[in-house]
């Protein structure tokens, strides 16, 4: 079958995709794959918004000490500089291409609302009222089908990257096989550079605020071909999703705490102030553990949120889409505190990359939720991913411009698609239990609170089921549930093996066994499959 070929093959079409690829269409062809239809993507589900310095009260430093004191001793100091000064370009570059933030009623050209999160000493969250991912999706995929070099397959997965030299001394990155949803074929997908932006990892917990493609596969790809992949146990729970079961843990946003939102147990107490003198505005992680801590403690299924003490306009105005989603379960957050629990969020560590997006194997990039820049640290600071993906789409545009500005090679041969002896999958309930059994376990033993038995034991039931995905996988057709639920073993276990080799409590990452930091593991937990001893129950 004749490849797909392009300059430039971007996997995934968030805002870190996306962003890249409207401006590689200015030197090059460019192929984006989304795994579904192209607006489903983590991006289109932020609430709060993107944030960065934009006010004259507000200062880079400031930004700066703000993620830092988040990451609890774990960011990049230079990723931090970097991508903090990076955000008003970027947050300009997003308008440029049509992205209407909100406004300041009667403000001048430049003057947009501001949100304060958790973790911000500022108010510096610019938003599209409670909807700012879907506003950045709808401008981004307007700007992108006017572009004629660029252009977007939905329902296509890639499968894994064409790898030149895979086991040698060179290796580098052509493009990958993707499967066509459609068609069912694996197709080469050939490119001078690939960037992996496949957003994060959410399905592999059981209750989580991601859409359902964030799968990891990016990271499990990259992890497949050899590149160094970190900070996989600090996996953020945001705190407040809500609680009902037809809910589908609809993100309830850390905005509303900024705005004045109190946390309460169920006889109207408020607890926040015990655990943090921020209160509500605590780091993520500090409020999460908190809740987690007092449901524990009452055996509560859900802790309040209430808001209904603020003007009831001013309430509906800022959070239409919260507004509405809460009522249409029955819940009016104008009146009433509403039932909220935690659920996982997002994975600040993924493929390590510098601060162009390379990551260490040559034509291979990586941006947004999928990398590791050093931004994070142990901990996200709210807001801040938009801004890394935006930034970081944007730095890795620059890399890739001038390292093929004098490269004319050609692609090297790589085979078809070879589908072997395998047949058309009949047991379909193997892959839906051990997707279920790998959610549960993550949820049960390498939640917000974990120990070193409850990692062990998750360890263990990993390696049985990755050795039955494994041969599962080789014995049947490709489907995407398939791909994905290769993928999403491995990254359970990159989670437990990075959470296991760190011995002290940190940012996200909490054990029992280990309840304070310990500055021996005061750095990145790093892995590669090529350091990984196959246990005796799994293939490596
Ligand atoms: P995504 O936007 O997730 O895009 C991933 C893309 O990769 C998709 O197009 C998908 O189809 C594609 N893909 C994945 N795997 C494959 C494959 N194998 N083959 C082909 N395509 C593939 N962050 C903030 O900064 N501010 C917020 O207010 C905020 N609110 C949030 C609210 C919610 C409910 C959620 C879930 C997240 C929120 N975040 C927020 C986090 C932020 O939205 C994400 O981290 C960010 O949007 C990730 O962007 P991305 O481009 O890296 O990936
Ligand atoms: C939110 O709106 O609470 C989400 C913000 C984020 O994840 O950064």
């Amino acid at each position: 079958m004749e490849p797909i070929s392009s300059d430039f093959l971007v996997i995934g079409g968030g805002i870190a995709g996306l962003l890249f690829a409207i401006k590689a269409s200015t030197i090059g062809t460019v192929t984006v794959l989304t795994k579904a239809a192209s607006d489903e993507a983590n991006t289109a589900y932020a609430q709060g918004g993107i944030a960065s310095v934009w006010s004259v009260d507000d200062s880079f430093e400031s930004h700066v000490d703000d993620t830092l004191r988040a990451g609890d001793g774990l960011c990049n100091s230079l990723a931090v500089e970097t991508i903090v000064r990076g955000g008003p370009d970027a947050v300009r570059e997003l308008i440029a291409l049509g992205t209407r933030f909100t406004r300041i009623d009667a403000g001048g050209e430049d003057e947009y609302d501001l949100g304060r999160e958790g973790g911000h000493s500022h108010r510096r969250v610019l938003h599209a009222q409670d909807l700012t991912g879907r506003e950045i999706m709808r401008a981004l995929g307007e700007a992108a089908a006017a572009r004629p070099n660029l252009r977007v397959l939905e329902n296509h997965v890639a499968v894994n990257l064409l790898i030149e030299n895979h086991a040698g001394s060179n290796p580098a990155c052509w493009g990958a096989y993707a499967l066509n949803k459609a068609t069912m074929a694996v197709r080469k997908v050939v490119a001078r550079a690939t960037m992996l932006a496949t957003g994060g990892a959410g399905k592999v917990y059981l209750y989580t605020t991601n859409p359902d493609i964030a799968s990891g596969d990016g990271v499990a790809m990259a992890y497949r071909a050899g590149a160094p992949i970190a900070n996989m146990e600090f996996y953020q729970f945001h705190p407040t999703c809500l609680y009902h079961p037809a809910a589908k843990s609809f993100l309830i946003s850390e905005a509303l705490r900024g705005e004045g939102a109190i946390l309460r147990l169920p006889d109207g107490t408020a607890f926040m102030k015990r655990y943090h003198p921020d209160a509500e505005l605590a780091p993520r992680d500090v409020v999460a553990r908190a809740i987690d801590s007092e449901m524990k403690r009452l055996g509560l299924d859900c802790v309040y949120l209430d808001i209904s003490h603020q003007p009831a306009s001013h309430v509906r105005e800022r959070f239409p889409n919260i507004y509405k989603r809460c009522l249409s379960f029955g819940y009016d957050l104008t009146s009433a505190p509403i039932p909220v629990v935690p659920a996982a969020h997002y994975m600040c560590g993924g493929v390590v990359t510098d601060l162009c997006g390379r990551t260490t194997i040559p034509r291979l990039y990586a941006a947004g939720e999928t990398a590791m820049t050093g931004l994070h640290g142990a901990n996200r600071l709210a807001s801040n991913s938009l801004l890394e993906a935006a930034v970081m789409g944007r730095r890795a545009y620059g890399a890739v411009r001038e390292s093929l500005r004098n490269d004319f090679r050609a692609p090297p041969e790589f085979p078809e698609w070879d589908p072997g002896s395998a047949a058309r999958t009949e047991q379909r309930v193997l892959i839906t239990h051990s997707w279920d059994e790998i959610r549960r376990l993550m949820w049960n033993y390498v939640g917000i609170v974990r120990s070193e038995r409850r990692l062990e034991r998750a360890f263990r039931r990993i390696q049985l089921l990755k050795e039955e995905i494994h041969s599962y996988y080789w014995d049947h057709l490709l489907d995407s549930d398939l791909i994905e639920l290769r993928n999403l073993v491995t990254v359970a276990e990159l989670v437990v093996r990075c959470a296991m080799a760190r011995k002290e409590s940190r940012g996200l990452h909490y054990t029992m066994d280990h309840p304070e930091h310990d500055d021996e593991w005061l750095r990145d937990s790093l892995i590669r499959r090529e350091d990984v001893q196959p246990t005796p129950a799994s293939p490596a």
